[in-house]
């Protein structure tokens, strides 16, 4: 074995400054004529899988390497071929916004300095811009400025954090020693069937069990039900179980509906529960000055999870989770410094994240959303969110002059409605059922023409095509000209699928 002196030493993934710069010009090009160019392209991919498989090779791990600048455009040609552009004007499904140009650059810094914000001293600066882009996100929510928070990999990561500094904060026995099987009384959890599928992860994960989830009734406009949820706490307590958590949710993912989070948070204060709040779509809707009164209710909850890369345009992945105590986040989170670890005094004064949250080295998603605050600034934002909010409205309202499309629901930037062909009246078993299966064909030839993409919800007993706007690169003409599509894509389809006695 050769050992390498300084001077032989030939490290084949290092590059110089002068090719790196070189490549990175190009690479920089690339996604510049990407950014000029989407609304040119079709929104999603046109190739099959197969197609997309054949032009990826199937081929083994290559044992050699390959020139670096022939690799990259090659990787280039193929991912700006065959993907799904959420970028793209006319993206409205579900809640995936552009990434923000100067996200697509912070990303670039971030893993040029590569700090790892696990711990204090080995990323000074970046865990300061971590601490200052949170609470500025709390204060964009008018939630409390001095509470613990950190970056995530997105909503239902921030979540799970959420309900573990819950269970730790309100589990009447010592879960992170004993774990739960020490307890003689069941946890309990509330919240209603709107809320998003990571709620079940959550139980799963922090062995609760799906079953401890009391899935509370929604009224008509698929809010939680108060009252059926005071009922069912006070069954629960009443058979000896131990409830311990309400969690409510800012804008729901299928139709936006906002609980009653103010009057969430008051049964939670009654009977000491822990109130977590899912904003991970609509929490940023706060900051707006006619934001609705209901969502303002997250002000008082214990944890909320919030996603930048949402509502606030970051590139994938930066979700956060504030809570209001920052030592429950600590208390669920912090173990014993490991043996392996030399902090100074200096450094004893910094925030160590991996004390936190369940990362230990983790990347400086706070980086790209530190910057596009300051790029735009709150007022941008406002704008912004304000603008989407406006499309889906300027949707809803543009159906009216369209007999076959029913509007069906609207919040915040959701938009619902339905392909009703002119002589179908629904209302009878098989023609619901037919208008569900139609509406389902609909969302599929919608997203593989490339023209919009929508995705759908399940409204009650419907089956609803969603638009979702957050994407500050659509226009008015953008959204006006989907009720068109829609209808052109449902009126061939009924053609071709229409049962001959219907
Ligand atoms: C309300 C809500 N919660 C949680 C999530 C999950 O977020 P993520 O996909 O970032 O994990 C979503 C995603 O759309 C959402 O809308």
């Amino acid at each position: 074995m050769s050992i390498p002196t300084s001077e032989k030493r030939t490290i084949t993934l290092e590059m110089s400054p002068d090719v790196f710069r070189d490549l990175g010009y190009q690479m920089v090009d690339r996604v510049a004529d990407l950014l000029g160019t989407l609304r040119e392209r079709p929104v999603t991919p046109q190739a099959s899988i197969d197609e997309i498989r054949s032009a990826l090779g199937q081929r083994g791990i290559p044992q050699e390497g390959t020139d670096a600048e022939q690799i990259l455009h090659t990787a280039a040609d193929l991912l700006f071929a065959h993907s799904t552009f959420n970028g793209h004007p006319r993206f409205w499904g579900y809640i995936t916004a552009p990434a923000a140009p100067i996200g697509i650059l912070a990303d670039l810094l971030a893993a040029g300095a590569n700090p790892n914000v696990g711990g204090w001293h080995l990323a000074p600066v970046a865990t300061e811009i971590e601490g200052q882009a949170v609470r500025w996100i709390a204060e964009m929510l008018g939630y409390e400025p001095d509470c613990g928070g950190l970056f995530m990999s997105g909503g239902n990561m921030a979540n799970i954090v959420g309900v573990t500094a819950a269970r730790r904060a309100k589990a009447s026995l010592d879960v992170r020693e004993q774990g739960l099987r020490a307890g003689d009384r069941k946890l309990r959890l509330y919240t209603s069937k709107e809320t998003h599928t990571w709620v079940e992860k959550a139980a799963d994960i922090l062995g609760l069990g799906t079953g401890a989830i009391r899935w509370i009734p929604t009224d008509d406009a698929l809010r939680m039900d108060t009252t059926a949820l005071r009922q069912q706490i006070n069954a629960d307590i009443d058979a000896g179980d131990q409830p311990f958590l309400v969690i409510g949710t800012g804008g729901t993912v299928s139709t936006s509906a906002i609980d009653p989070l103010p009057e969430l948070a008051a049964i939670c204060r009654e009977h000491d529960l822990w109130f977590h709040v899912d904003g991970a779509y609509g929490g940023f809707a706060a900051m707006l000055p006619d934001a609705p009164a209901d969502l303002l209710g997250l002000r008082e909850a214990d944890s909320v999870a919030i996603d930048p890369h949402k509502w606030l345009y970051a590139p994938l992945e930066a979700g956060c989770v504030l809570v209001r105590d920052a030592e429950r986040l600590r208390d669920a989170y912090s173990v014993h410094p490991p043996s392996y670890y030399h902090f100074d005094d200096e450094m004893a004064n910094g925030v160590n994240y991996y004390e936190y949250g369940p990362q230990n080295s983790r990347g400086f998603r706070a980086f790209k959303v530190w910057l596009a605050i300051q790029q735009v600034g709150r007022r941008g934002y406002e704008r912004m969110l304000a603008d989407d909010i406006g499309l889906a409205r300027s949707l809803f309202a543009g159906l009216e002059a369209y007999p076959e499309l029913q509007p069906l629901t609207q919040g915040l930037s959701i938009t619902t409605f339905r392909y009703i062909p002119a002589d179908l009246t629904p209302g009878t078993g098989v023609i619901d059922a037919y208008l569900n299966a139609l509406n389902e064909e609909l969302v599929s030839v919608l997203q593989r023409s490339g023209e919009a993409f929508i995705s759908n919800a399940v409204i009650g007993d419907v089956y609803a095509l969603r638009a979702c706007v957050v994407n500050f690169r659509t226009t008015l003409e953008d959204i006006l000209d989907l009720p068109e599509i829609v209808l052109r894509h449902g009126e061939e389809i009924d053609r071709r699928m229409r049962p001959a006695d219907l």
